[in-house]
């Protein structure tokens, strides 16, 4: 690749720029009430893919939000790249731990990033990893050196599950066909330690309510005497984990693939240090399944977290009551071999039986998808390291990742083809979080490192 860091030097405040005003959309996919910027966003995305040089770029209307298709094709005889992302974003509450507003982007220096990142609510989730593409792209045309086909599919619904992108993706099979599918929606271990991410975990979310008495009671009249829903359901989670914390739902982990010894040891060869990990969230020991280590306990195993947990009284002051009714979230990270559908049946079963006489209990299942495992001997793979070795001048780590991409799973089984997982994020970055940010050095050397990808799949492909 000639001149890409030449070019990247040259229009860099450019890239950046295009970046914030991105950034400053509101793209919420949770909310209803941000539809209007959901479609703002897409347009500008339709824009920036013509302008970088897409042949075609059109917005796809779903039953819910907007994809964005692009498409740039030079020869039927040439490899096509698929390339994934999304424009939308998670909700940014709580709103007061901001330091700025999510979606007023500033640029400030962080210890990890000298450089600057860019603070905004999708500055690294996904705007600025796909980003990124849409300007390589630019670059490799712009330069005469864009080496095979491209496709884009930027979708608006990730962040809530990806119900319509399998809708999508099922009618247009044909339009979709590719070689390999490249996304930048992971993160990597360091700056100078390149990784690609070779899994992702499959999930099941479920909502849970618990009734007790059919109206609110006063605590003194009635407490002891009837089953306080929030009590209950508290037991009830916390027995969803036995003494070692292992999740004790009946066959929960039947169908999960022990690692062997081998692939374990090659794991913790990984650099990583527990000390600064527990300095970072200012813990004072880490917390998990007996027998694994922390990096096997998010990335290999399987885990069920409660996301969030109301009921009762939590205004000002006290109030003295028993609520009718008490609700949590619940998600369940599954590993490669773990049917989602099926553990969400296991979950329901279970915790209704595991509840008292006295409250009844509904359990509603959100949304899920199954885990993901790319091979390290693929040619996607290869081309990816080299990309790499090319930029960072090191051969990046293999690494699987505790978060899911619940649509990746169903790429391969709809287009049957590989996906590659080329993230420029740092797990510091705060995604989803208060004060995400997103490095400017990792944001230019994504753009850097994308045209080699191009450039070596061609390559191996012929
Ligand atoms: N980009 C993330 C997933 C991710 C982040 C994977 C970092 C690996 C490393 C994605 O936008 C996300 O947040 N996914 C959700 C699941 C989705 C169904 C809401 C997740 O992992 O919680
Ligand atoms: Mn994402
Ligand atoms: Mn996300």
């Amino acid at each position: 690749m000639e001149n890409v860091k030449s070019y990247i030097q040259a229009n860099q405040q450019q890239f950046i720029d295009e970046l914030i005003q991105l950034l400053k959309i509101p793209s919420i996919s949770a909310d209803p009430a941000y539809k209007k910027d959901i479609i703002a966003c897409a347009e500008i995305v339709k824009i920036r893919l013509e302008e970088a040089g897409c042949d075609v770029v059109e917005i796809c209307e779903t039953p819910g939000n907007p994809i964005v298709y692009g498409e740039k094709i030079i020869s039927p005889n040439l490899p096509t790249i698929l390339v994934y992302g999304h424009y939308d974003v998670q909700p940014p509450d709580p709103m007061d731990l901001w330091d700025s507003p999510p979606f007023e982007p500033v640029i400030k220096k962080t210890e990890i990033h000298p450089e600057g990142a860019i603070f905004a609510r999708g500055s690294c989730d996904d705007k600025g990893q796909f980003y990124m593409h849409v300007k390589a792209l630019e670059f490799m045309i712009k330069s005469n050196q864009l080496p095979c086909n491209v496709k884009f599919m930027i979708e608006g619904e990730e962040e809530v599950g990806s119900s319509n992108l399998g809708w999508f993706v099922e009618r247009n099979q044909e339009k979709l066909v590719n070689d390999v599918i490249l996304i930048s929606d992971t993160g990597m271990i360091a700056k100078d330690v390149p990784s690609i991410t070779t899994g992702l975990r499959g999930l099941s979310y479920v909502e849970v309510e618990v009734t007790g008495p059919n109206r609110d009671l006063h605590s003194g009249l009635y407490g002891g005497a009837v089953a306080n829903p929030i009590n209950v359901l508290a037991k009830m989670i916390a027995s969803l984990h036995d003494e070692n914390n292992h999740i004790t739902i009946p066959g929960f982990y039947d169908k999960v693939i022990e690692l062997s010894d081998v692939e374990r040891t090659k794991m913790a060869e990984a650099p990583f240090n527990l000390d600064n990990y527990k300095k970072a969230l200012d813990i004072e020991d880490v917390y998990g399944e007996k027998g694994y280590t922390t990096n096997e306990r998010n990335s290999i195993r399987p885990t069920l977290d409660v996301n969030g947990i109301w009921g009762g009284y939590t205004g000002e002051g006290a109030k003295t009551v028993i609520a009718s009714k008490a609700f949590a979230k619940i998600s369940m990270r599954l590993v490669p071999n773990q049917d989602w559908n099926e553990i969400t049946e296991l979950f329901k079963k279970h915790f209704e039986s595991t509840a008292p006489k006295s409250v009844k209990v509904k359990v509603t299942p959100h949304h899920g998808g199954a885990a993901y495992v790319t091979p390290i001997d693929s040619l996607g793979y290869q081309a990816a390291e080299k990309a790499y070795e090319a930029t960072f001048g090191k051969t990046p780590i293999p690494q699987r990742s505790g978060g899911s991409i619940p649509i990746v799973a169903l790429f391969e089984k709809e287009l049957k083809s590989k996906t590659i997982l080329m993230g420029f994020g740092l797990d510091s970055d705060a995604i989803h979080s208060p004060n995400e940010h997103f490095g400017l050095w990792n944001y230019l050397k994504g753009i850097e490192t994308i045209p080699y990808f191009y450039k070596y799949f061609t390559e191996l492909s012929q």
